[in-house]
């Protein structure tokens, strides 16, 4: 097979300079109106292209993939994480699947950061104020807020963000850092930053930040509920940019109406776009959409990452970022 004759479907807009350069080599159809396609459009999809590229929006269920009229041998999926995938489904269809990892990790560490910063220093709700027109002046004990310089903070999922946001809390705020994961990491993995492994309980009291960077998978379906969160401080602060279904959202506003924790930042959420609507009317969570790895440079990274397992997918080598 070769590339001019390859077909590739991009299931929503991708950066410009990345549609180009994969419009040069392969027969490329791209969602033109960039809104979530319908199952009905996603099957049609499967069944012309050669290589479908989705996004977290596109549910790629079992019926689907497994439809005699598929035609698509390879899901290049535009992002890291594939929950939206069933890879059950396609591994039994012989379909490969790769993603687009290490690209994003400092931007989503950054957005990460923002959040931490921002729910800690109530800078949301000061922005707000100050829009409002409801600023009265400096006071001693104004919107007073928590600070973050030399802290605890609990690592959920010490993988390449967790890590890399780990790095950045430690050296960037003289932080502590606590994880939990499957397994202890390597101190070469750690690159020498001193974070020690614990257990999920033991972290959540003992964090004033506790940041969410697993996977979702069924292990991970609402890790942090009412029971994990109970364990938490009252003064600590969630963070959630990993995926929303790892929180039990419903929990989470509870716990926050009621000052079991204190605040939280979120990126990601259950049903996206949808928001627990009562976390909607509370002044101590911050709400972002979903924004990660939104720069301009990460998202053409991940553009030319999914662009380069294609090319290797079209010219029989082995793919870069398999990971079914
Ligand atoms: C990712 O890469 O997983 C982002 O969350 C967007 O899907």
């Amino acid at each position: 097979m070769t590339d001019s004759k390859l077909r590739v479907l991009l299931t929503r807009r991708w950066p410009q300079t990345v549609e180009d350069a994969m419009a040069q080599v392969f027969e490329l159809r791209v969602n033109p109106d960039n809104k979530p396609m319908t199952q009905a459009e996603l099957a049609q999809g499967l069944a012309w292209a050669d290589v479908l590229c989705p996004t977290v929006t596109d549910v790629l269920s079992a019926e689907l993939l497994s439809a005699p009229s598929v035609r698509t041998r390879l899901l290049a999926n535009f992002g890291v994480g594939f929950n939206h995938i069933d890879m059950a489904a396609a591994k039994t269809a012989g379909i490969a699947v790769t993603n687009t990892p290490g690209v994003l990790t400092d931007a989503t560490a950054e957005i990460a950061m923002t959040l931490l910063l921002n729910t800690a220093r109530r800078a949301g709700e000061g922005e707000r104020l100050v829009r409002a027109g409801q600023w009265e002046g400096w006071h001693p004990i104004h919107m007073l807020s928590t600070q973050v310089t030399g802290k605890t903070l609990g690592i959920v999922g010490m993988g390449r963000i967790g890590l890399a946001f780990a790095r950045q809390a430690h050296y960037g705020f003289g932080m502590r850092v606590l994880y939990s994961a499957r397994t202890p990491r390597s101190d070469e993995t750690l690159q020498g930053l001193p974070a020690r492994y614990c257990s999920l309980s033991e972290l959540l009291a003992a964090s004033d930040f506790v940041s969410l960077h697993c996977p979702a998978s069924p292990e991970t379906h609402h890790l942090i509920n009412a029971q994990s969160l109970a364990l938490m401080k009252p003064t600590a602060h969630l963070i959630n940019t990993a995926r929303g279904d790892v929180v039990n959202e419903a929990d989470l506003a509870d716990a926050l109406q009621h000052g079991v924790i204190a605040g939280a930042g979120l990126d990601v959420y259950e049903a996206e776009p949808m928001v627990t609507p009562s976390l909607l009317d509370l002044p101590n969570v911050v709400l972002l959409p979903h924004m990660g790895s939104g720069t301009t440079q990460t998202r053409v990274a991940m553009g030319e990452c999914a662009m380069a397992n294609i090319r290797a997918f079209s010219n029989g080598q082995a793919l870069l970022n398999q990971v079914v």
